[in-house]
């Protein structure tokens, strides 16, 4: 439990869903208030809002498109309405779809960029503003991935918004590190969430993805919440413009593994 959390506002993006519903239930533990987006299923959001209040927080769902910038702005506009202010941003909303590089359309290049890293520029401007204008030292979280340094076929859209994600926090961490605003990225490996979960049903991919993590299992929600918690309070307080991979040692050229090479 980290006390300094105990009444502080969050907002996070994508609250309803996979890792993003985690780390509503976990801020919920730690008595935060938090403001769970969602971008279609509402029922899913109204579901994850009373986990959060059962598990000893306070919670509002907010419908937003993260590739909107209205409706960015309207989330956190409505944050600091109904909770009085902000002090932590999860730039959580992503999506991904495998497609050939050479067949991959504008449209969804553009889908991809929009919502996982144009959205959370948006989320991160946004908070900055409220952070600047009332002197608060706020916290500033992206949802990053190992494919910010790992490259992946297929997956070139993913990959590129993901390692922009890496220079964009770094660049913001360094901008804004004299007000003491702190911007981490937190960069999961393979995680057992609703995005995987088709190609996690498949014994077959589960064995394959999972011989390419060091310590062999696909990683609980629960875990990127542990780190996103600690990012977000006191005992993270000198760590900025950082990305913390959650992977297990995926990240670590498993290939390597036993000596080889
Ligand atoms: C993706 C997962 C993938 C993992 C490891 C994550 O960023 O969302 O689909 O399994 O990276 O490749």
């Amino acid at each position: 439990m980290y006390e300094d959390l105990n009444g502080k506002v969050v907002v996070i993006t994508g609250g309803s869903t996979g890792l993003g519903a985690a780390m509503a239930v976990r801020f919920g533990k730690e008595k935060a208030k938090v403001v769970v987006n969602y971008y279609k299923n509402e029922q899913e959001a109204i579901e994850i809002k009373e986990k959060v209040e059962k598990a000893g927080g306070q919670a509002i769902i907010v419908q937003a498109d993260v590739t909107k910038e209205e409706d960015v702005i309207n989330l956190v506009q409505t944050a600091i309405k109904e909770f009085a202010t902000l002090d932590i941003m999860i730039n959580n909303a992503g999506m991904e779809n495998p497609v050939p590089s050479h067949e991959l359309s504008l449209e969804d290049w553009r889908k991809v960029m929009d919502t996982n890293l144009t959205g959370a520029f948006l989320g991160s401007r946004e908070a900055l503003k409220h952070f600047i204008e009332n002197d608060i030292q706020g916290n500033i979280i992206n949802m990053s991935s190992v494919h910010e340094m790992i490259p992946w076929p297929t997956f070139v859209h993913y990959a590129a918004s993901k390692g922009g994600m890496k220079l964009m926090t770094e660049t913001l961490a360094l901008e804004y590190a004299p007000k003491k605003i702190r911007v981490n990225n937190i960069g999961p490996g393979a995680m057992n969430t609703p995005i995987n979960a088709e190609k996690f049903a498949d014994p077959k991919q589960r064995a394959d993805v999972e011989s390419m993590i060091p310590m062999g299992y696909i990683g609980k929600p629960e875990e990127v919440a542990a780190a996103a918690v600690w990012l977000a309070s006191t005992e993270s307080s000198y760590v900025t413009g950082h990305t913390l991979f959650v992977d297990g040692g995926m990240t670590k050229y498993p290939s390597f593994m036993a000596g080889r090479g």
